[in-house]
């Protein structure tokens, strides 16, 4: 379900999963994404597209950029804080963001904070926004994967994500591409393979 927050400059729907609420950014949500982008154990895995966030000051300028380029972004593209609903608590952020160089490709992603790891949140958060973006003239979404991020690729192949190859169009890094088609999210089990010797980097 897909409503609009009155209270968010960003101008994007808020999503409602039955244990999350992706919604806009706003800067008082800085401790909260600090904990969570300023975490070497979610970091080390977005470097070169992001950095590790020093400090709260950082973090702050960051979610005023994040929140300011998301409303000049076409739909569905932008980015989303992700809200437990039983405690409030901003746990990660999700991504819906053309791929450089060319922008045409459109990236699914997600960062949470590792204490919140392991309870099918990313997963319940790619099926609600894929859903909601396919809503839009949007026929496929990437995730690009960093070879060793066997989180991640565990994440892609139970969404029903379908390995395509190799690439370092993106960022000038080696990553693994998985495409979600709309016909994808039907698939009850997911059949997606991960590519030969994945976890061994
Ligand atoms: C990638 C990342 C978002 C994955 O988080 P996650 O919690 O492992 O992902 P999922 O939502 O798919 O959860 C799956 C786990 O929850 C468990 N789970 C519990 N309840 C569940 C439910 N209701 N539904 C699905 N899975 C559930 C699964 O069994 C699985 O556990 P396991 O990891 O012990 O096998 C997280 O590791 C992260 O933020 N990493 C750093 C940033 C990053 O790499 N981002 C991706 C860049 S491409």
């Amino acid at each position: 379900m897909a409503v609009r927050d009155p209270a968010t400059l960003s101008s994007r729907p808020t999503v409602f999963t039955a244990r999350l609420m992706l919604r806009g950014w706003h800067v008082g949500d800085a401790s909260a994404a600090l904990a969570v982008y300023g975490h070497d154990a979610v970091t080390r895995w977005l470097s070169p597209a992001m950095d590790r966030v020093p400090d709260l000051g950082a973090m702050r300028l960051l979610l005023q950029q994040w929140i300011a380029e998301t409303a000049g972004m076409a739909l569905p593209a932008g980015r989303w804080a992700i809200q437990r609903r039983s405690d409030g608590h901003v746990i990660g952020g999700a991504i819906l963001l053309p791929l450089p160089p060319g922008r045409e490709d459109l990236e699914i992603g997600w960062q949470l904070h590792p204490d919140t790891w392991g309870h099918g949140y990313a997963s319940e958060a790619t099926y609600a926004l894929a859903a909601w973006a396919f809503e839009y003239d949007v026929d496929e979404l990437f995730a690009v994967v960093r070879p060793g991020n066997t989180r991640a690729a565990a994440t892609v192949r139970r969404n029903g994500m379908h390995w395509v190859g190799e690439t370092s169009k993106y960022f000038g890094l080696t990553l693994q591409a998985f495409r979600l088609r709309s016909a994808d999210l039907d698939q009850a089990a997911p059949s997606a393979h991960l590519p030969p010797n994945f976890g061994a980097s």
